[in-house]
């Protein structure tokens, strides 16, 4: 059995990626984010406590686990080291922590960018969590993104933000906005620099000698394949690949030891943000999930839009990213309804159709073909194995496999790590 797993949001996020990883990493040796940055906002609960995650690793509680942020993701080092802080300050305070050198480093202009491209779109604005993630992203593909180890070579850093800056603030001023003076922003970054210095280094030179030692190592995924930038309902999508495709690039390892990947999906379906989403419920049954699920942002706070379980979006998922079993997420949120639907097609245009659509303009115009299976009422909060899950909750979950082609090997039935019923054991 593989020694390393992944695990990949399969909807539009907050799947429970921050749980599940936290999960697995009570037996891991090492848990590493391969992008993203702070737009993810991941939820874990243990011994009475909450904590949200954004760009840390989910690992971190355990000293004994080590944390690594790979070159794949964006970092914003002021919102680093506010985290660190936050976690060190409920008693967090024996980490490991490894961040690439070559990750992209968020500067103050990707935020104010951010957030004048979406004040620019009207209408069509994306609803981005407003960190400066695709103005980050740009840069890097830009090839004027500045990395992590940049800030570590006082002369170089500052040949590299002066480049930058010529151009960042020629675009800040034809939109109007102030541009930004070269020496606070390198002050301010060098410092940034001096206090993280102790975790930045070559995660691609650890993480070989990791998989050389046969080490258990957890690769977690921010996001979700629906948010992909190449898969996703783009443009409505986030900046950087969740799917379990992009690993190997993201953290500068070899393909052929991305081997086994849990897909993570709520028992329904939300996304916050905008963009076409098929199945979205409103009304009573609407309020009824967003309520019962606490479906409010981790990160913006936003409430969440909510849905029925769209087994054509896991399917678009398990193709593009491969799923070889998956977690079943807040499956007691689903506890009280007579029936529950699962999406098994779309309806395009008055024809059928099992696959995601490429452009919005036909998502928005699918409509759900359902198939209905009967509720359950009980609470399901405090069972912990599969036998004892009511008939009719285990029909759901048949259901799910069959329209989805793949085995639920995990089934959530509440936040905290206990209430974590394993179906088949991944390692
Ligand atoms: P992530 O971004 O994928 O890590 O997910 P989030 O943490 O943003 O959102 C998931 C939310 O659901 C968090 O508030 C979790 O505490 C909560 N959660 C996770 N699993 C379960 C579950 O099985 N049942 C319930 N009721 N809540 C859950
Ligand atoms: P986790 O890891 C849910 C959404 C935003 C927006 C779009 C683009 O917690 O699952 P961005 O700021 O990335 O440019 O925003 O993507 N989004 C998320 N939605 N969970 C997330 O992360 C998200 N990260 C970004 O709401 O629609
Ligand atoms: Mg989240």
């Amino acid at each position: 059995m593989s020694n390393r797993l992944v695990i990949v949001g399969t909807q539009w996020g907050d799947e429970g990626k921050g749980k599940i990883t936290d999960f697995f990493a009570q037996n891991a040796d090492v848990v590493v984010r391969y992008q993203g940055g702070n737009n993810a906002g991941h939820t874990i609960a243990f011994d009475g406590q909450k904590f949200a995650l954004q760009s840390i690793p989910s690992g971190i509680f355990n000293p004994r686990i080590k944390n690594v942020m790979a070159n794949g993701m964006v970092v914003n080092p002021k919102a680093v080291l506010t985290e660190l802080a936050g976690l060190e300050a409920r008693g967090v305070k024996e980490y490991q922590l490894f961040i690439s050198n070559r990750a992209t480093v968020v500067m103050p202009y990707h935020m104010t960018l951010d957030g004048a491209y979406e004040s620019f779109k009207g209408g069509k604005l994306i609803g981005t969590t407003k960190k400066g993630i695709g103005p980050a992203y740009a840069d890097k593909y830009n090839r004027i993104g500045i990395r992590m180890g940049d800030l570590l070579d006082a002369d170089y850093f500052a040949e590299r933000l002066r480049d930058a800056l010529a151009i960042k603030n020629m675009e800040l001023e034809m939109l109007g906005l102030e541009p930004y003076g070269f020496d606070a922003v390198y002050e301010e970054y060098m410092e940034y620099g001096r206090c993280l210095s102790r975790y930045i280094c070559d995660t691609s030179v650890m993480l070989n000698a990791e998989i050389e030692k046969n080490s258990r190592i957890l690769f977690e995924g921010a996001q979700g394949v629906m948010l992909c930038i190449e898969n996703g309902t783009f443009p409505y999508v986030t900046s950087s690949s969740p799917s379990a495709a992009s690993v190997p690039l993201n953290t500068g390892i070899a393909p052929r030891y991305v081997d086994r990947v849990l897909g993570v999906c709520k028992a329904y379906t939300t996304r916050v943000g905008e963009g076409p989403f098929p199945t979205e419920l409103d009304g009573d049954l609407a309020h009824y999930i967003r309520e019962r699920g606490h479906e409010y942002g981790t990160v913006t706070g936003r409430p969440r839009r909510v849905g029925y379980f769209d087994a054509v979006a896991l399917n678009h998922a398990r193709r593009v990213s491969g799923v070889d079993y998956l977690a079943l997420m807040l499956f007691d949120v689903l506890s009280g309804l007579d029936v529950v639907k699962i999406c098994v097609a779309y309806e395009l245009d008055g024809k059928r159709i099992e696959h995601v659509p490429s452009t919005i303009a036909e998502y928005a115009r699918c409509k759900p073909v359902y198939v209905e299976v009967p509720g359950w009422k009980e609470e399901i909060g405090h069972i912990g194995s599969y036998d004892e899950l009511p008939v009719a909750a285990k029909n759901y979950i048949g259901k799910i496999e069959e329209f989805t082609g793949v085995k639920v090997a995990i089934v959530s039935v509440g936040p905290d790590r206990t209430q974590t019923i394993t179906v088949k054991q991944l390692w």
